[in-house]
């Protein structure tokens, strides 16, 4: 009943040109995709690859969002200016951030709110490190990082956004979680949802594995039951991975 929906993040990769050219190349790729298909790029790149898409099926997205509406924030970019440039989501909390960058979940519950106001889909990313998986602390930090960012929105709003579940021990690192490990954790993110927005929000809250997934791992992460799609960072730079990933069930 959930849609998939896969995303790619460029992180800091693809120069406007570059990026719509690897768009243009992903078009015929993906155009009978079963899922939404999601592109979140770098800020330059955001007017080039929305020319490039046109009126395929692919989505633009950005990769971070400030808070405040407008003013003195040098360097930052505002929702509503994401929203006029034709960005529908986009990617808020992601490990790099937090861990380069100083986000908190508090920072990324006021992100989540300035995104949710102007009308954008954030994706919001939570995950655990190598050694909190290790120390068995992974499903009380999950929780708390998922009800933080939430906090403010009305369930309906919650019913709307989508939550990547990213290990951060598995980012660009060729580790995945097993299917079953990824399965699990976001189960324990849909509880938690459940808990506190009630059973019918959290069934359509779409919930995404990422971390080093790829054509190879895609299908048996996807046959796992709350796994809604995927947050692909490498494989995303290349059009034809890229699809194979999208085309998960052809
Ligand atoms: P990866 O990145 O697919 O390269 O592991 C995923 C992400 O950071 O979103």
């Amino acid at each position: 009943m959930r849609k998939p929906i896969i995303a790619g993040n460029w992180k800091m990769n693809k120069n406007p040109e570059e990026g719509a050219n690897l768009v243009k190349e992903l078009i015929p790729l993906v155009k009978d995709a079963a899922c939404d298909v999601v592109v979140c790029v770098p800020a330059t790149d955001l007017y080039a690859v929305k020319q490039a898409i046109g009126d395929s099926n692919i989505h633009l997205g950005a990769q971070n969002v400030h808070f405040k509406e407008s003013g003195a924030y040098t360097g930052e970019i505002s929702a509503d200016m994401l929203v006029k440039s034709g960005v529908e989501y986009v990617i808020i909390g992601h490990s790099e951030r937090r861990q380069y960058f100083g986000e908190t979940d508090t920072t990324v519950n006021q992100r989540v709110l300035a995104a949710v106001k102007a009308g954008l889909i954030p994706i919001i990313c939570v995950g655990e490190k190598k050694e909190e998986r290790i120390a068995e602390y992974t499903d009380p930090l999950v929780t708390y990082q998922t009800l933080i960012a939430l906090t403010g929105l009305t369930a309906e709003e919650v019913s709307k956004v989508v939550i990547a579940y990213e290990p951060v021990w598995a980012i660009g690192t060729g580790l995945t979680a097993t299917d079953e490990q990824a399965n699990e954790t976001i189960g324990v993110i849909r509880k938690a949802i459940a808990g506190k927005y009630g059973q019918n929000v959290a069934d359509q809250v779409r919930i995404q594995y990422g971390g080093s997934m790829k054509p190879a791992n895609v299908k048996g992460l996807m046959a796992q039951c709350e796994i809604d799609g995927g947050l692909i960072g490498g494989a995303s730079l290349v059009a034809e991975d890229f699809a194979k990933v999208v085309n998960f069930d052809k």
